[in-house]
């Protein structure tokens, strides 16, 4: 695929199943992370792989953290919680690893680490696989955090649910124009 139809035709896949990517197209998206942009070279981020039994463990660790907020939590909704994390054969969570440094803050090492989720959505399309890159509550959450080994300093930026895209939509260009100005700077 080349790489302007690959930035103008990727999209998102909500509904995946297996096969879930192989090693080598894996080592394929991991060198599309390495190369997000980068202040300073910090390479402010890191990906934890999660699949079979893992995926298990952590919706159980969802349904814990949501029951810790509300005890209350019905049966029917412990459930629905329980299976979110099942609903890819794949899960990289894409960490935020700040480090404190004279020139790079926490905002731009964050965005960083999202541009690596990008690329890894990138080079997963490119390589026929579907990607959702998906966030919510639970990305806060300090148990979910410390489940997952995440040290006091890192932050969670997208669970990427990766697997075989069951659909794939087309996508119609938009107007630029909506997010585009020109020449906008006003005098002081
Ligand atoms: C940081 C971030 C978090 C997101 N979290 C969710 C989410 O929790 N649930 C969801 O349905 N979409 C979420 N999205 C949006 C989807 O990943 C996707 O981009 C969106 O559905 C638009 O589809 P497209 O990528 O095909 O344009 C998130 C996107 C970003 C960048």
């Amino acid at each position: 695929m080349q790489a302007i139809e690959l930035l103008h035709n990727r999209v998102s896949a909500p509904q995946l199943t297996a096969p879930g990517p192989s090693a080598e197209q894996l080592q394929v998206m991991y060198q599309a992370a390495a190369r997000a942009p980068d202040h300073a070279c910090l390479r402010p981020w890191r990906l934890i792989v999660l699949e079979g039994e893992q995926l298990s463990k952590l919706g159980e660790i969802f349904v814990a953290a949501n029951i810790a907020k509300n005890p209350q939590l019905c049966e029917v909704q412990q459930q629905k919680i329980l299976h979110k994390p099942l609903r890819a054969p794949m899960i990289i969570t894409v960490v935020a690893k700040i480090t404190e440094h004279p020139k790079v803050p926490e905002i731009e090492q964050i965005i960083s680490a999202g541009c690596a989720a990008h690329a890894l959505e990138l080079a997963a399309f490119a390589q026929g696989l579907g990607a959702m890159w998906r966030s919510g509550g639970m990305m806060f959450d300090p148990s979910v955090k410390a489940s997952l080994g995440l040290a006091e300093h890192e932050q969670i930026v997208g669970f990427l649910y990766l697997g075989t895209a069951t659909k794939i939509r087309a996508v119609q260009p938009v107007d630029s124009t909506e997010f585009v100005s020109h020449g906008n700077v006003l005098a002081v």
